[in-house]
């Protein structure tokens, strides 16, 4: 295997427990494994009887939902809920995202084409361009936009209505959402990591749509390797399912799916080499830590937002890592996981 087939090799792997959005994610196969209506949704129960409430209420008064913000790693759910609200209201959805939107006008091409009760969806919201920002305030307000003619003196403003919509905003930053955007949302909530009860039942779930014949210990052992996020589930399963068709009889167990992963270099805990590379690089090059992430990123030749959007918050949750002042410090659980020592250090 030359190089380049390697590093292809690496970034496969690295994409496949990502948990970020890749262009095979949208295949109509793993699409058509996302639950359609809030009582097929596995998890996250506090939120979705929140939504099951908001959303009862608002059909009883025959209103629009309120606008409603999502926030949390990425491959837990909140485009998936997006789609769900929609079904839920019997409205349409339309999805863009906030680099999308670059213009003023891309964003106004949107909002003038809703009708009554419509759902807009914003994914990565905290990353809309200021200017387009600040036509989101009076259209989620005042369901209306300022157009404005002209400019100096001649400047003319006309307020155009829109027909009331909601709006679902997800983001994986909510620290980096400007104020006046956070208060405009009516409701607020974080997606947490699925525990592995909830991961078990999504992958029997996905399993059985798939036509996949897999046992208890094998969907326990893949749900263990999903990193807490439904999306790393369904893509694992399509991994699991391919080297169970090629080199077994098509059966899943936990045997099969250990050998499927580990080719894939996910180990026990569902780290990738991505995660392993991060955590020894605190470990083995910075003494442990406390080390700033520019320091890490720049270590592993890897971006600042791919390790703070995808690598880290599941290494923060299970207490791998642990975020200080100072920096970034290995936690007891990374040494353990890697069979290092401490060194001497108090954690
Ligand atoms: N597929 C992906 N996420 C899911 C969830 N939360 N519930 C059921 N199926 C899913």
């Amino acid at each position: 295997m030359n190089d380049e087939m390697l590093t292809r090799c690496r970034l496969d792997a690295e994409e496949l427990v990502s948990g970020r959005l890749m262009p095979g994610d949208e295949a109509p196969e793993l699409l058509s494994l996302r639950p359609s209506r809030l009582s097929e949704y596995i998890g996250q129960r506090e939120l979705v009887e929140s939504l099951l409430i908001a959303i009862e209420a608002a059909k009883g008064r025959g209103e629009p939902l309120e606008h409603l913000l999502f926030h949390g790693p990425p491959g837990l759910g909140k485009t998936t809920l997006a789609h769900i609200i929609a079904n839920e209201m019997g409205s349409q959805l339309t999805v863009t995202s906030g680099p999308a939107l670059e213009k003023g006008g891309d964003l106004l091409g949107l909002l003038t084409h809703l009708e009554e009760g419509d759902v807009l969806f914003v994914d990565e919201i905290h990353r809309t361009p200021r200017a387009v920002e600040e036509l989101l305030y009076p259209a989620m307000e005042d369901f209306a936009v300022d157009f404005v003619f002209d400019k100096g003196i001649h400047a003319r403003s006309h307020r155009f209505r829109l027909k009331r919509f909601t709006l679902v905003g997800a983001t994986t930053r909510v620290g980096m959402l400007s104020a006046p955007l956070r208060d405009r949302f009516g409701m607020m909530r974080s997606l947490d990591f699925y525990g592995i009860d909830d991961l078990v039942r999504i992958t029997r779930r996905s399993a059985a749509l798939l036509e996949m014949s897999i046992d208890a210990d094998g969907a326990r052992c893949l749900a263990e390797r999903s990193r807490g996020t439904p999306r790393i589930v369904n893509r694992l399963l399509k991994r699991v399912r391919d080297y169970a068709q090629v080199r077994g009889d098509g059966r899943v167990d936990c045997t099969v799916v250990e050998a499927a992963l580990a080719l894939e270099g996910v180990d026990a805990l569902g780290l990738t080499r991505l995660d392993r590379r991060y955590l020894k690089t605190i470990i083995e090059f910075y003494d442990g830590g406390p080390v700033g992430i520019e320091a890490i990123a720049a270590t592993l030749q890897e971006d600042v937002d791919t390790l703070v959007d995808v690598v880290e918050p599941y290494l923060l949750a299970n207490g791998m890592v642990i975020r200080t002042s100072a920096g970034r410090r290995a936690g007891n659980e990374a040494f353990r996981h890697l069979g290092l020592k401490a060194q001497g250090k108090l954690f």
